[in-house]
């Protein structure tokens, strides 16, 4: 067996060794393998390998000859330079390059990372009872079931990070398999010597080569932020994606869709985006991108009436293409040669199948005024006996096969979708079941059809680790507490969703299914409506805030959601903490679950402040906290300026917030807040304003900059001493 290796330290020139090992047994397959590494002539082989500096702080290792079809290879998004360039500087690879070494065989390319021995993995995407990634197989694999402990899920990426303050992104589209720190090289005895007692290997199969990044830190964040930057920045929603989104019954025709949104104007809950679920189809599985037009007579009157009523219009889904759509034709020559649900598989890695997909979303929804989509089924079943996704050898006219297409489906679905909006300058916040590697900059939350409180929760606090954006989306509950605990958790996420897909009536009404569309209601609704819209108005005065820390995610690459280790990683109690979450800079959300009365929450060291009581906290401790129903567990960091605004039901082209900038702590750092049209790209060419909140004296005072010239989103009002 031969092995490629990389010599410390030299950048401009690359230099290589063959080392002999007999540590992995050959077989057939790799022996003619290893012919074809033979017969490389010097100069080849040192083709073979190349390492080039892609970014400050971003290494690229190349081996051999990549896949064709990787997530890199195949996104369009360009990285965003200047943040790049404002990520502190790490000059030096995290670890020695040369103790990274790859090898190909009759499987695949093999990839070995030299790794501490108490070093801590994170990452691999949302699977959503997993936190630490230490010391297992990683799968990196598409999947409708996020609860296993294979890493399968609705995003499952081949980008890990350490808390040795580094990341490592394999671009690779195969059903990759890492090792994280369980396998045992032989003939890494240097690496030893020099501190590195463990490897990460990563199993790249059917590949004849792979592209590595090493994404250096000097901290966690750091290594997050170049590695949401090198994707092109994360995705800036527009204003209205960050209010509250109901999605109505299946069932449901347009005067029920529309009665139900009048109820929710009349009863002020506030509700920014209304979905419409597989019923608005005239065939839904597989689809017609037609509307049903028995349950929908009227679409375009129908759009202006929720229009009207200051709704955002989502539709439900997938790309499954059904013989009764005018799609059919036009996708014919660009999908799989296996049907979905007797629909097509389009082939969305050629962009000719992505502009036609795109075009006709353009010109029959997005021209009529539909918002946004719900784009479902991406993911797959690989575990089910029964599965009901294509096959992993399925072929597509582009030349990627099934397996690479799984993963990488929902992501090359979501930027055909986007084609539709940038198009016509629009931005969009949508739904999607299945995400990937570089995806930060697409402006869509994952969700599930799983549903377990707790698992949702690790999932948020997980998706930060990776460029990914969970919605622990409500339904039915299992008790009143049940619906308020989850309610408080969805509306600290980037997707404040209601999805009532199989429910005639919303939850606060009745929280069991079968009851709902039954019309029975519960006895205390009133009771409820009252405190969930109090809640749903907690969302809507956060938004300001948390269109900020958008701002911050697109511009400068920091995940608005997050673990709290990646704040604070140093501090050995943040290490496990998958029940508490950061929201913005400066908020910690530590969401109580059915049953609870109580619950025991990690403040990191530093000083912080109860949300609602203002009491201040030492940190670097562990309080009992408790709450009533209609109030989550947060808390504000010290030495914070947090703006809150006045709710509104929904949030219109002319919105302005009337804000209340609370301040914690006698020291604050200044808050900016980020103002622009909130709907076109505009922002990109420049059109956006910075406002920047001080507090100092004792006095409070802000100034705007930029070159926004559109109607003022937000006129700064009182400011408060919240606590110190
Ligand atoms: C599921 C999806 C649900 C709902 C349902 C409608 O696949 O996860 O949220 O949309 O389809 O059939």
């Amino acid at each position: 067996m031969r092995r490629i290796r990389i010599y410390k330290g030299i950048l401009a020139t690359i230099v290589f060794t063959l080392i002999s090992t007999s540590g992995h047994a050959i077989t057939s397959a790799t022996k003619s393998n290893i012919k074809e590494w033979n017969m490389l002539s010097k100069q080849q082989m040192r083709e073979e390998m190349s390492l080039k500096l892609i970014a400050p702080g971003i290494w690229r290792l190349r081996f051999g000859k990549p896949d064709k079809f990787t997530p890199m290879r195949l996104s369009p998004s360009k990285p965003n330079e200047k943040g790049l360039a404002d990520v502190p500087p790490c000059a030096k690879p995290p670890f020695p390059l040369s103790g990274v070494q790859v090898f190909a065989n009759g499987h695949g390319c093999c990839v070995e990372i030299p790794m501490t021995d108490k070093e801590r993995i994170y990452g691999f995407g949302i699977n959503s009872v997993l936190f630490n990634m230490n010391d297992r197989h990683v799968f990196i694999r598409a999947s409708d079931s996020p609860e296993n402990d294979l890493n399968d899920s609705h995003a499952a990426i081949p980008f890990y990070l350490s808390n040795n303050g580094y990341g490592v992104f394999v671009d690779t589209a195969r059903y990759a398999t890492f090792y994280t720190g369980n396998a045992s090289p032989r003939g890494r005895e240097a690496e030893v010597k020099e501190g590195f007692a463990k490897t990460m290997v990563a199993d790249v199969p059917e590949a004849k080569g792979v592209d590595i990044y090493i994404i250096g830190g000097p901290t966690m964040m750091d290594a997050v932020r170049r590695y949401n930057l090198l994707s092109g920045g994360g995705c800036l929603p527009p204003l209205w994606g960050l209010g509250v989104e109901y999605r109505c019954s299946a069932d449901f025709d347009a005067s029920q869709a529309l009665a139900l949104a009048k109820s929710f104007r009349d009863q002020k809950i506030p509700c920014d985006v209304w979905g419409l679920e597989p019923g608005w189809q005239s065939h839904a599985y597989s689809c017609s991108f037609m509307w049903n037009k028995v349950k929908y007579p009227d679409p375009q009157s129908f759009i202006n009436s929720m229009h009207s009523m200051g709704y955002r219009l989502s539709l439900w889904e997938h790309a499954f293409t059904d013989p009764s759509s005018p799609l059919y034709p036009k996708l014919e020559n660009h999908s799989a040669n296996f049907k979905v649900w007797g629909g097509l598989v389009p082939d969305f890695a050629s962009k000719e199948a992505r502009t036609i997909f795109g075009d006709y979303h353009r010109k029959t929804f997005v021209n009529e005024g539909v918002d946004t989509f719900k784009l479902d089924e991406c993911d797959n079943q690989p575990d089910s006996y029964k599965p009901w996704s294509f096959p992993e050898c399925s072929s597509f006219p582009s030349g990627i096969d099934g397996e690479a297409m799984h993963n990488l489906f929902g992501e090359l679905y979501q930027r055909a979708i986007l084609y539709a909006f940038k198009k016509n300058n629009l931005r969009t916040f949508g739904l999607v079941r299945s995400s990937g590697a570089l995806a930060s900059s697409l402006p869509f939350a994952i969700y599930s059809d799983s549903y377990n409180h707790q698992d949702y929760v690790r999932a948020l606090a997980k998706c930060g680790f990776g460029g990914l954006l969970w919605t622990p989306e409500v339904r039915d509950a299992s008790s009143v507490e049940d619906l308020y605990r989850r309610i408080e958790t969805v509306i600290l996420s980037p997707q404040a969703l209601i999805n009532c897909w199989y429910m005639k009536n919303p939850p606060w009404l009745q929280i069991n299914r079968e009851k709902s569309n039954q019309d029975i209601l519960m006895s205390d609704h009133e009771e409820v409506t009252a405190g969930v819209r109090k809640l749903l108005q907690l969302r809507m005065s956060l938004i300001p805030y948390l269109y900020s820390a958008f701002a911050a995610y697109h511009y400068e690459g920091i995940p608005p959601f997050r673990a709290v280790v990646m704040d604070y990683p140093n501090d050995p109690n943040t290490w496990e903490l998958d029940n508490q979450f950061m929201v913005g800079p400066s908020l910690m959300a530590a969401p109580l679950f059915t049953g609870e009365k109580s619950r025991q929450v990690y403040l990191p060291k530093g000083v912080w402040y109860d949300f609602w009581t203002h009491e201040r906290y030492e940190g670097g401790q562990s309080i009992e906290v408790a709450e009533p129903l209609d109030r989550i567990p947060l808390f504000v960091k010290n030495d914070s300026l947090l703006p809150m605004a006045e709710p509104v039901e929904s949030v219109q082209s002319d919105t302005c917030f009337q804000i209340t900038v609370n301040v914690f702590g006698n020291h604050p750092s200044p808050f900016t807040l980020y103002e622009d049209d909130g709907v076109t790209n505009d922002y990109l060419k420049g059109d956006q304003n910075k406002i920047v909140l001080r507090w100092e004296n004792g006095n409070g005072s802000f100034t705007r900059t930029g070159d926004y010239k559109g109607p003022t989103r937000y006129a700064i009002g009182k400011w408060v001493e919240a606590g110190n």
